[in-house]
């Protein structure tokens, strides 16, 4: 059986700022992801120092901050099976500049820090990420009708 897995994105300032969020969306959802949770909210100082605590001794943690603050973000939980690395796919690396183009990265930023999303890198991640910025009753378990179309029958047994 196939694992049905899900992951946390952050749309961060630059996107919002910049007219993308519709797009953003348009990409994970032509790609048949399930959208399993959705909200908008501003990021506090306790949230970024959990979330990006394994930057905090990096040159670019405090800039990195500021950045995530502001303005509001969009989170997002997208669920499918290997979604983690199809996600990581569709956003690209880190840096802008070089990102393959097609990917959200390649298409729509130039910079390492305004990258426009955050995407979880692994299982582990996801999985405190998702916990870190959702309560259980904000994420919705719901059939998704063209998932019939999208994976063959034995990949959703
Ligand atoms: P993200 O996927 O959210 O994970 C960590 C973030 O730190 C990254 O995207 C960038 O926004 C930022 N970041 C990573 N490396 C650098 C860097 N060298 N300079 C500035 N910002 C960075």
């Amino acid at each position: 059986m196939n694992k049905l897995q899900r992951t946390l994105i952050i749309v961060k300032p630059d996107a919002l700022q910049r007219n993308l969020l519709g797009r953003i969306i348009t990409r994970f959802e032509e790609k048949g992801l399930k959208i399993a949770g959705m909200k908008m909210g501003y990021l506090s100082d306790d949230l970024l120092d959990q979330h990006y605590a394994h930057h905090m001794d990096k040159p670019f943690f405090n800039d990195l901050k500021k950045f995530m603050k502001s303005s509001p973000v969009v989170f997002l939980v997208l669920e499918g099976i290997e979604v983690i690395d199809t996600v990581r796919l569709i956003v690209g690396p880190t840096k802008g500049r070089i990102a393959d183009s097609g990917s959200i990265r390649g298409d729509f930023s130039m910079s390492t820090s305004n990258n426009i999303v955050h995407a979880s890198d692994s299982l582990e991640t996801a999985e405190k990420e998702i916990a870190r910025f959702f309560k259980p009753d904000e994420l919705f378990d719901y059939r998704k009708d063209d998932w019939n179309w999208v994976y063959a029958s034995d990949e959703l047994d």
